[in-house]
């Protein structure tokens, strides 16, 4: 199995390319299968967190998007 890769979005949400297991505060896993992705929010504003909803772009949000 490869190592999970995450993609810093520029301005925007962290990528999160499968294969990955997701466990909620209750225990419940989700699976993200292989080559599948999901996004989660760092601007603190979707309204589906923790995954992000795109709303990142309504609130002009601006981050570092760059690993150092
Ligand atoms: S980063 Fe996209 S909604 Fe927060």
């Amino acid at each position: 199995m490869a190592g999970v890769n995450i993609e810093i979005r520029e301005n925007a949400g962290l990528r999160v390319i499968g294969p990955i297991t997701i466990t909620d505060k209750d225990g419940k896993n989700y699976e993200i299968p292989e080559g599948e992705w999901v996004t989660f929010c760092r601007c603190g504003k979707s309204e589906n967190k923790p995954f992000c909803d795109s709303a990142h772009r309504d609130v002009s949000f601006e981050a570092e998007s760059v690993a150092k």
